[in-house]
């Protein structure tokens, strides 16, 4: 494509993101690391990767597996050094590609000596830097808070009888944003790296970061149903989401833009219209709220369909959309959809309007993994043991190869791999099978990038019924692209109220492809076509 000023770099890439300890390990200690990441840039340049987005790799004793971070400027040991970390950003760069890294700024390890401090004594310079409070009566909790991993959000603290607060582990406890020091603090951490040159972060919790500053309870969620986590049984409207977090991202922006076209990404999950504050005015706070919509919606076309336009529809004037599809924290879409649909969905994430994100090992169609009970290291999964809600099975190691462990470790990988891989893997799909996942996202990322009606066209909806949904994107004087995607296993039809006729350039089944089709489109069960409208 043409440079377009209209667009920056962020507008028109594809992102990856990669859990480090799962994707490659080089040295044998079972856990993935930075060489390793290194190792296969090839491989996401060869897929067509611009954006590569790496879950945190920060010194932490890992009690959420690195967003527990007890020191924001320095690389943890298991993941390689600071050096291994410039050498990869050069060769990240070297490659005409980007990186941003995970910024947690919600809260710290436990282990963090800020926190070591503030815990020390009443009157230490950083006991304001946390959120602690005098018990109630009878040393009852502060307020009624839930933690997102289970039980209180409150954890008594001996030595200096308070409480302080974490929204999420005990070992997680939430800074106080309301401190200018904190800020400052927070803001040189993110000018280390951009110093460095990294192109951007995605911000942790962003909506976490202010809570309301009289502890008010929670009301209690009337919809709540047992087999949801125990958080979810008060609606969190005092705990999160408070106005005053808008001043905070505004500045966190501001040292971004310090620099020349950095990226902020904020991970979001609200409903639509509140998504949207989170532009900021002006679109002065995060380039990219994160969109959660494919992955929180059922599976539904008309449901689905309804949601886009929604989206579309409730987008601030020149605010840039995105999508995900798949992350660290939720079943891959493979096991949520099945493998026939998860490249429906590939289609879908790979032609709508706006940024998508992809998770590492998606494309190549890995599922989640059952990890036996007495294997599971997610402290989310062991808070809340019947519950189901470890998230573990999402972040297996990758599956490279038909090699001992998928090629993936040498050693003893530190979560068991998907006992298919010798017959699922990254190798096998690149050398044989020009019909497999792989090749089909390969081929989707290729032509996004080369179509711009695809990249940055605008967006239509034409159709949508319980089976399949329809949409037309086009860029000014170019080609425009009606997209059919049958959400169901059954054959459908499309009826277009206009003519038309085109081509199919690309499809989920390969017969099709270069078909020419009219306004009467049957398509098989599971199938998805790009047609290129005359
Ligand atoms: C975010 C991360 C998740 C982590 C939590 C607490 O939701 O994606 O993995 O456990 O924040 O930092």
């Amino acid at each position: 494509m043409q440079e377009d000023k209209r667009f920056l770099w962020w507008h028109t890439a594809v992102i990856y993101q990669i859990y480090p300890r799962s994707y490659q390990d080089s040295n044998g200690d079972g856990v993935g690391d930075l060489h390793g990441i290194l190792q296969r840039l090839d491989y996401l340049q060869w897929l067509g990767i611009n954006t590569v987005w790496l879950s945190p790799i920060y010194p932490s004793p890992m009690a959420d597996f690195g967003y527990d971070i007890s020191d924001y400027t320095g690389i943890h040991p298991l993941f390689g050094s600071l050096d291994d970390f410039d050498k990869l950003l050069d060769e990240v760069h070297a490659r005409g590609m980007k990186l941003i890294l995970d910024f947690v700024p919600n809260h710290t390890s436990d282990k963090h000596p800020w926190f070591l401090e503030s815990r020390s004594s009443r009157t230490n310079p950083k006991r304001d830097w946390y959120i602690w409070e005098d018990a109630g009566p009878d040393g009852a909790v502060p307020n009624n808070w839930l933690s997102v991993f289970g039980g209180s959000g409150w954890e008594w603290d001996e030595t200096t009888r308070q409480y302080y607060y974490h929204g999420f582990l005990k070992e997680q406890p939430d800074l106080n944003w309301r401190n200018p020091e904190v800020q400052e603090a927070m803001f040189d951490a993110m000018r280390f790296w951009l110093d460095k040159g990294v192109d951007g972060f995605r911000v942790d919790v962003i909506w976490h970061m202010i809570k309301d500053k009289e502890l008010r309870d929670n009301p209690v969620n009337p919809d709540y149903q047992p087999h949801l986590p125990t958080y979810d049984q008060l609606l969190p409207v005092y705990s999160t989401d408070q106005p005053e977090v808008h001043h905070i991202i505004r500045k966190m922006r501001a040292v971004l833009d310090e620099y020349d076209e950095r990226l902020m990404i904020g991970e979001i999950y609200l409903p639509i219209q509140k998504l949207m504050l989170y532009y900021g005015e002006d679109n002065k706070e995060a380039h990219l709220p994160f969109n959660f919509l494919l992955i929180d919606l059922p599976w539904d076309a008309q449901k689905i369909a309804a949601a886009i336009d929604q989206y579309e529809g409730a987008l601030p004037a020149g605010g840039w959309p995105n999508w995900v599809l798949g992350n660290h924290d939720r079943p891959r879409i493979a096991s949520r959809v099945g493998i026939q649909q998860a490249r429906v969905a590939a289609m879908l994430l790979l032609t709508l309007r706006g940024t998508p994100t992809l998770y590492y090992g998606d494309e190549a169609g890995m599922r989640d993994v059952p990890i036996p009970f007495d294997e599971v290291q997610d402290p989310q999964g062991l808070n809340m043991p019947d519950k189901n809600l470890s998230r573990d099975p999402a972040r297996t190691p990758m599956q490279w190869s038909s090699d001992t462990n998928a090629g993936f470790t040498e050693g003893t990988p530190w979560l068991r791999l998907d006992k298919a891989y010798p017959r699922e893997n990254v190798e096998k799909q690149q050398a044989g099978d020009l019909y497999s996942m792989l090749f089909f996202y390969k081929r989707l990322i290729a032509f996004r990038q080369k179509e711009p009606s695809l990249l940055t066209g605008s967006y239509r909806p034409v159709y949508a019924d319980t089976q399949a949904m329809a949409y037309i994107r086009q860029e000014e004087n170019q080609p425009a692209f009606l997209i059919i995607l049958n959400l169901s296993h059954r054959p459908c039809y499309f009826t277009s109220k206009t003519p038309l006729s085109g081509v199919i350039d690309i499809a989920t089944s390969p017969e099709s492809e270069g078909q020419r089709v009219n306004e009467r489109i049957s398509l098989s069960g599971d199938e998805g076509i790009i047609v290129r409208l005359d």
